[in-house]
């Protein structure tokens, strides 16, 4: 049992942090699916804590070195279950400007170099016998447990009219929808505001090597619509009315030799902010995704990317690029990114 528990320690920790980036990767129906299964796995980790805390208390008494460091490990991944039911259920969704959210996905991430330290140090032999069919019934009863479990947590939510009810299938809670003094700003990670002089400041759009540049007032001139959900990987989210321009309509200004280039095999958009924050999008994502000037009908903040910014529907907020400088159509693909930015 004691090495079926670490087993399943490991499965389910992978799990959990596989399925909670797959959920922050789609702003469309994949995400629930994925955070059913993530939330199952954390209960199911949480479900096998009398086991562990006999593992845990026997080597805490060996004293085997680096033992403090699995304390701290175990501080990480108990602050990000807590973050992350508080989140769930809305008890407490954040506290000054951090939100849940943050903290249950910063302990997550601050807890992998501590993950791997623990498996390797605290290595376990997987034997043939980790397959058995006691194994297997053990780890069907704990998954059906915890599928029991996560289904209990929404009717609990529901029945008790605790705030999570009121969440989004993401987990992202409204703020401000159509006020759009109340929409937060945020960045993805390290991005600060930069002061832009509309000015001087110009869109820069390059298709198979001819430049166009637009300045601000151009831009201005464009009144295309959309009411669009921002839904942000910090927790919340916020339906606005935005308006600009299509994509789509700044490459159609192109001589079509220079457009025909850029649609050819996998060709791609690539987004550019003043920051070097940046984001791929498929060409034919083009005529869905807007170069926004204004927010509820007024020209945006510089935290909500003056002097344009993308939106882009059903997409997470990550890709909403703010202060952008530059598009150009290239040779490489859409899905030649990282899945998450670095910055
Ligand atoms: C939720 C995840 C986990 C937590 C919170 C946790 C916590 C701990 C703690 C506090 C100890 C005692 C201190 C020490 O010996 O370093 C320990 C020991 C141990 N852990 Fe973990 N652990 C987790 C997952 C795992 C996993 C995934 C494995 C293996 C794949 C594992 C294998 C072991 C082993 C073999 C020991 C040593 C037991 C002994 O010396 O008697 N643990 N763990
Ligand atoms: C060790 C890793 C992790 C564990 C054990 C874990 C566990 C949990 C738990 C127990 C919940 C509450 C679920 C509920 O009550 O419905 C939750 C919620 C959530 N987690 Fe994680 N999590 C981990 C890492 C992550 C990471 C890395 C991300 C994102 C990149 C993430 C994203 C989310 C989201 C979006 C929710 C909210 C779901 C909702 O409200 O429906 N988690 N997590």
């Amino acid at each position: 049992m004691r090495r079926w528990t670490n087993l399943a320690l490991f499965v389910l920790l992978g799990l959990a942090f596989t399925t909670g980036w797959v959920a922050f990767f789609y702003g469309t129906a994949p995400s629930r699916v994925s955070l059913i299964v993530h939330a199952a796995s954390g209960y199911a980790i949480i479900a096998l804590t009398p086991w562990k805390a006999v593992i845990a208390a026997r080597g805490i008494q060996r004293r085997r070195p680096g033992w403090w460091a699995s304390l701290v490990f175990t501080g990480l991944v108990i602050a990000s279950i807590a973050a992350g039911i508080l989140h769930s259920t809305g008890l407490l969704t954040g506290v000054g400007a951090i939100s849940a959210m943050e903290v249950h996905v910063g302990a997550a991430l601050a807890a992998i170099p501590f993950v791997a330290w623990h498996v390797m140090a605290r290595r376990i032999p997987v034997r043939a016998v980790d397959l058995s069919r006691r194994s297997l019934l053990r780890a069907g009863s704990l998954l059906a447990g915890a599928g029991l479990a996560y289904v209990a947590g929404e009717v609990a939510v529901r029945l008790l009219g605790l705030p999570g009810s009121l969440r989004r299938f993401t987990g992202s809670y409204e703020v401000g929808s159509l006020q759009p003094a109340q929409l937060p700003e945020t960045s993805w990670m390290f991005d600060a505001v930069p002061a832009i002089d509309p000015a001087t400041w110009r869109l820069t759009v390059e298709v198979g090597g001819t430049v166009r540049e637009w300045t601000y007032e151009e831009l201005l001139a464009f009144d295309d619509r959309v009411r669009a959900t921002l839904d942000c990987t910090g927790g919340f989210y916020s339906m606005q009315d935005w308006s600009g321009v299509w994509l789509s309509r700044l490459f159609a200004s192109f001589p079509s030799p220079a457009r025909g280039r850029g649609q050819g095999g996998g060709s791609s958009v690539h987004v550019c902010s003043l920051t070097g924050y940046d984001r791929r999008f498929a060409i034919s994502d083009a005529g869905r995704v807007l170069i926004a000037t204004r927010l509820g009908g007024m020209p945006l903040d510089p935290g909500h990317g003056f002097p344009v910014r993308l939106v882009a529907p059903n997409l997470r907020g990550y890709w909403w690029v703010k202060w952008v400088t530059t598009i150009t159509i290239d040779e490489l693909p859409s899905w030649w990114q990282l899945p998450f930015p670095l910055q």
